[in-house]
């Protein structure tokens, strides 16, 4: 932008003189940052739908309402114009859709200043401005009228004065435009003081940008128009059994889930197991305090994931896999704990999964790009958690990770859910669609068991080799909108 420059000035036929203080005529740029092109430095997933032009039609047009849907005028850049004159709310101005709302802090700040002067001879000049441009463009503006006038312009709202007929007159009220003439800034004021907003439209959450003109100066400030939401709270009760819920999904393997059972019962006499089982024959699990549900055959990991999750009551959940261990270490209670002093946190994840990484911690990063429109997104995963940690926990560090041995909370896990068409193993896909949506934090000072791999389920391991490429590759390509991927953390 330019260097405003600025001088007032005062002419005669004679003589101009200058003077301050006076302003720039100024105006609220917006604007839309452009899409930039992203890259993984994987393979393009668009190589592999080269002959299926029906998949790359329907992810353009899907893309589209996704950003209809998720975009509104309030991700506009606004960046406010230098030397204005005008008072206007920048942030947290929010109305509820179709509720009459004050506009708080408008005002005019221009002194009542008098159209013709006198110069020290008698002579009768017009005050103006002389704008100068630091690229030397100028030009110049003459003040006619004695009054002042202002304008405000909605578009998704109606404007609004309360009693439009002292202080001024007012044009328009009632409409998505309002004109307002006064004699003097404080009778513009006493108006601005009184002026409502109205929104037309219902939405849950969208925005409305409002021109507010003044002179030379223009100005645009945001309306956020959203529908209150109810709040959903969890009773956390008195014990660690009114908190949290153990999920757990089975297929084929009652041996290694009645020793999970019989592990988690050294330790936790009465806490609720949900068992979701899409075994082909499958055996009711016997014990107390336990909820298992039947699913069709082979329906997969996540399916059963969701199906338990769905079931939960509790604040928490916890999910082991069937084939995990309690030990004296697996306290759910320090997890519950590090949950419960940082509210924002959505999963705490266990990184000590001892026999499955060793006793190394592991957690990744993950960064996301939306990319260009038609092309999509960019994925890539980075070694090691974030710097922060959680406060008073340094074991703790926010992070993105993959595992399968967490604490999470009831409501946040069920707005993200376990993609149902994942049928077999796919540890990322869940994390990958949590990115932006769940806070997450990796800790390593509680510990969770794997029982040793048992020789001779064959049925289960050709289940669990089965490729997931194809499958996994349409998800990234088409539900994530991903150019491309590159899950090989660097
Ligand atoms: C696309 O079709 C051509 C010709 O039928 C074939 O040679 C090629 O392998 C196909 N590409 C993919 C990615 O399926
Ligand atoms: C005021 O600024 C907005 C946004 O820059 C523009 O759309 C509008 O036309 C301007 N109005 C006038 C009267 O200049
Ligand atoms: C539950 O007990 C019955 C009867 O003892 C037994 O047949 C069945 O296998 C047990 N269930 C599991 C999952 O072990």
């Amino acid at each position: 932008g330019h260097l405003c420059r600025i001088q007032c000035y005062f002419f005669t036929y004679r003589t101009i003189y200058f003077f301050p203080p006076c302003q720039c005529p100024s105006a609220t740029k917006i604007s839309r940052r452009p899409p930039t092109h992203c890259s993984c430095k994987g393979a393009l997933l668009k190589d592999f739908f080269k002959n299926d032009s029906g998949t790359v039609r329907r992810r353009q047009e899907e893309y589209r309402k996704h950003k209809a849907r998720t975009s509104s005028s309030l991700d506009l850049l606004l960046v406010a114009p230098a030397n204005s004159p005008l008072q206007y709310p920048i942030q947290g101005f929010t109305v509820v859709p179709l509720q009459r709302t004050l506009i708080p802090g408008l005002g005019v700040y221009a002194p009542d200043r008098e159209i013709y002067k006198h110069d020290t001879m008698g002579n009768k000049g017009y005050l103006g401005y002389l704008f100068i441009y630091s690229c030397h463009v100028s030009h110049l503006t003459n003040r006619s009228g004695a009054i002042l006038k202002l304008s405000l312009v909605a578009s998704r709202g109606l404007l609004s004065v309360e009693e439009p007929g002292t202080d001024g007159l007012v044009e328009g009220d009632g409409g998505n435009q309002l004109d307002i003439t006064a004699l003097s800034a404080s009778g513009l004021n006493a108006l601005l003081g009184r002026v409502h907003y109205t929104s037309t439209v219902y939405r849950l959450r969208t925005g409305d940008l409002v021109h507010f003109l003044f002179e030379k100066h223009n100005v645009t400030f945001p309306v956020v128009i959203q529908q209150p939401s109810v709040p959903i709270i969890f009773d956390l009760g008195e014990d660690i059994n009114s908190q949290v819920t153990i999920t757990t999904k089975t297929f084929l393997r009652y041996l290694e889930l009645n020793t999970l059972i019989y592990s988690i019962r050294q330790y936790y006499k009465t806490m609720k197991i949900i068992i979701a089982d899409d075994s082909f024959d499958p055996i009711k699990v016997n014990g107390s305090d336990i909820e298992q549900y039947f699913m069709p055959p082979g329906q997969g990991w996540f399916a059963g994931r969701t199906l338990a999750v769905s079931q939960v009551t509790t604040k928490y959940f916890l999910w082991v896999d069937d084939d995990f261990y309690f030990t004296e270490q697996t306290q759910i209670e320090k997890l519950v704990e590090v949950m419960e002093s940082m509210p924002e946190l959505d999963m705490c994840v266990c990184t000590q999964v001892s026999a499955v990484v060793g006793r190394s911690g592991f957690s990744y990063r993950m960064t996301y790009e939306e990319g260009q429109e038609d092309e999509g997104g960019c994925l890539l995963r980075f070694r090691g958690p974030y710097k922060e940690t959680v406060p008073g926990f340094p074991q703790c560090s926010l992070s993105n990770v993959v595992i399968n041995f967490f604490l999470a909370r009831t409501d946040s896990v069920r707005k993200v859910l376990f993609d149902p068409r994942l049928k077999r193993a796919a540890h990322s896909q869940f994390f990958v669609d949590a990115v932006g949506k769940l806070l997450i934090a990796s800790c390593n000072h509680i510990t969770v068991d794997h029982q040793s791999k048992r020789p001779g389920n064959e049925q289960y391991h050709s289940f669990r080799k089965q490729s997931e490429n194809d499958e996994n590759r349409l998800l990234y390509f088409f539900k994530n909108h991903f150019s491309c991927i590159n899950l090989k953390a660097d």
